[in-house]
């Protein structure tokens, strides 16, 4: 039989957030399509949640809050080889300029972005990275492709993490290790719920995408397996646009 080059047949893949939403999705998908996955989260029972639902054998799963440098060693320790590496864990909060405060801005800039880059030069550093892996960042359109009110803490973080991508993309090309980030719209997660104050909001702001929703966990899920894959063996530093189109109107 012909191989399958978006298949994940012996990667072992490492989720961080991967006890809901996005990173839940991910840890699934990625194990229907062969991969062996490690996935964290802080909350136990999400985790064993998601675990519960992985296709195959050989998965892995490790509790940690990430803002916690002991618990963050110890997964370090606890972490395989790996072929893919999927930087998801993130959060969100709301404020007008005028309001942004001090620890909010650091607690935003710690989750999307400080973390995301020093688990990066760690995993590089402690060579857990196989040649020829692949790192994906979850990164946002917001920041990077659109701009909403009240977004400023969110979206400079995330465009932070654009920016590390594409530098990391080209330090660590020499050895053969792929950086991305895939770039969602509004997608249905718990997430979600903490960025509109009403349902008559969010209905409102539907008018602006073209295919008519929000997207899925499942359908950044596929695009993570994309990039993860061998089917984008020669992409490094691309941003992946998955936003039902919001961003051309
Ligand atoms: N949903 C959207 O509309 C959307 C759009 C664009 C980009 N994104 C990005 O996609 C990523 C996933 O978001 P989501 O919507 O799937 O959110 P979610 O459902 O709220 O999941 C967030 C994940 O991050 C984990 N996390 C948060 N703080 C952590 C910490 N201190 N230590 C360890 N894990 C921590 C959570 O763990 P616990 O379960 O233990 O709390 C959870 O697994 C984020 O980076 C987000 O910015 C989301």
């Amino acid at each position: 039989m012909a191989s399958n080059p978006f298949s994940l047949n012996n990667k072992t893949i490492f989720i961080t957030g991967s006890s809901s939403g996005i990173g839940r999705a991910t840890a699934i998908e990625c194990s229907k399509m062969g991969a062996n996955v490690i996935i964290t989260g802080r909350n136990t029972d999400r985790l064993n949640d998601t675990y519960s639902q992985l296709v195959g054998k050989g998965h892995l799963k490790f509790r940690a809050d990430l803002t916690n440098p002991d618990e963050m060693q110890q997964l370090l320790e606890f972490l395989p080889d790996l072929d893919g590496f999927v930087v998801n864990a993130g959060i969100v909060k709301l404020s007008p300029v005028k309001f942004i405060k001090t620890e909010d801005l650091d607690r935003i800039f710690q989750m999307n972005s400080i973390i995301p880059i020093m688990m990066t030069r760690d995993l590089v550093k402690f060579k857990k990275m196989k040649r020829s892996s692949s790192i994906v960042y979850t990164s946002s359109t917001a920041g990077n492709f659109n701009i909403t009110p009240g977004n400023g803490m969110y979206s400079s973080s995330k465009a932070a993490i654009n920016g590390f991508m594409k530098s990391a993309a080209v330090d660590l090309a020499s050895k053969g290790i792929r950086c991305n980030s895939v770039n969602p719209a509004l997608v249905k997660t718990p997430m979600m719920k903490l960025r509109y104050i009403s349902e008559k909001q969010l209905k409102e702001n539907l008018k602006k995408y073209p295919l008519g929703r929000y997207g899925t966990p499942e359908e950044v899920a596929y695009a993570i397996i994309y990039l993860l894959s061998d089917a984008s063996a020669w992409v490094t530093g691309t941003s992946l646009l998955i936003d039902g189109g919001l961003t051309l109107t």
